[in-house]
């Protein structure tokens, strides 16, 4: 009795994967595999590979003079060029790109991701790498005063192009985040260059008051009162 029950169960068994079908067709289909030749779309200038075979694409190539939806772009454009019509670096944020709190948020966030690990938190050039590392030439200081007299396209520039050892990244941010980046360097190059006859008067008052009882608010009031 047992083992009828067990020959109609096993028997059952079998008759459900055959009906599940182990079908084939899409396995067997035409498809392209990641990587792999295709003969569907030609290349432009046949490439022969290693096996003998000719090589195709296995997407379809772009049309020529056509540009993906959604991507037209002058390549001119200061906002990605960082220089006006003449070739002139920008001295202002372009129109594109607003200054705004969350804008210098960005470039916060971005410049301590990409930057901070060589140029340091502060931008004074000693990220851990710049202190750890041996570089055939320094990581400068992005505040010291040869920096802050630069436009700020110089700083779009050289963090989309790279500049002489240090690599660019054009190809790791958007353009509107290397903005960020630029106008933040901006806020480090302030934050340790600022004059405090800038701050408001509110603020000038908190500093001269708690003035008599702490070491930098002394110095403060002084380095201002000698401006
Ligand atoms: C891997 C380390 C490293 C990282 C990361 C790095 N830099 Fe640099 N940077 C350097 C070095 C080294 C130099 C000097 C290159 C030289 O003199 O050949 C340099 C030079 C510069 C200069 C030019 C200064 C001058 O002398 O005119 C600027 C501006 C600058 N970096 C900004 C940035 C910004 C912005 C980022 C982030 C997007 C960044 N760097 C990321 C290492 C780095």
């Amino acid at each position: 009795m047992r083992t009828r029950k067990a020959w109609i169960g096993l028997s059952a068994c079998v008759l459900a994967l055959g009906l599940s079908g182990c079908r084939t067709d899409m396995w067997v289909q035409q498809r392209v595999e990641a990587q792999d030749n295709s003969e569907f779309y030609a290349m432009k200038e046949p490439i022969q590979g290693f096996d003998g075979k000719i090589y195709g694409l296995g997407s379809r190539p772009i049309p020529a003079n056509t540009i993906p939806y959604g991507r037209l772009q002058d390549p001119n454009d200061p906002f990605l060029t960082g220089k006006d019509a003449q070739g002139n670096l920008l001295r202002t944020l372009p129109p594109q790109v607003k200054l705004s709190k969350e804008l210098l948020d960005l470039g916060e966030e971005k410049y301590n991701v990409f930057c901070s690990p060589c140029h340091g938190r502060a931008g004074d050039g000693k990220g851990m790498i710049a202190l750890r590392g041996q570089w055939p030439r320094p990581v400068p200081s992005l505040v010291d005063q040869r920096l802050v007299s630069q436009p700020i396209g110089y700083f779009y520039g050289v963090a989309t192009n790279g500049f002489g050892i240090m690599y660019g990244y054009g190809k790791r941010m958007t353009p509107e985040e290397r903005w960020a980046v630029a106008a933040y360097v901006r806020v480090l190059q302030l934050s340790q260059n600022a004059n405090p006859k800038d701050l408001p008067e509110e603020d000038m008052m908190k500093i001269l008051e708690s003035a008599s009882n702490t070491n930098t608010g002394r110095q403060i009031a002084t380095r201002s009162e000698g401006q």
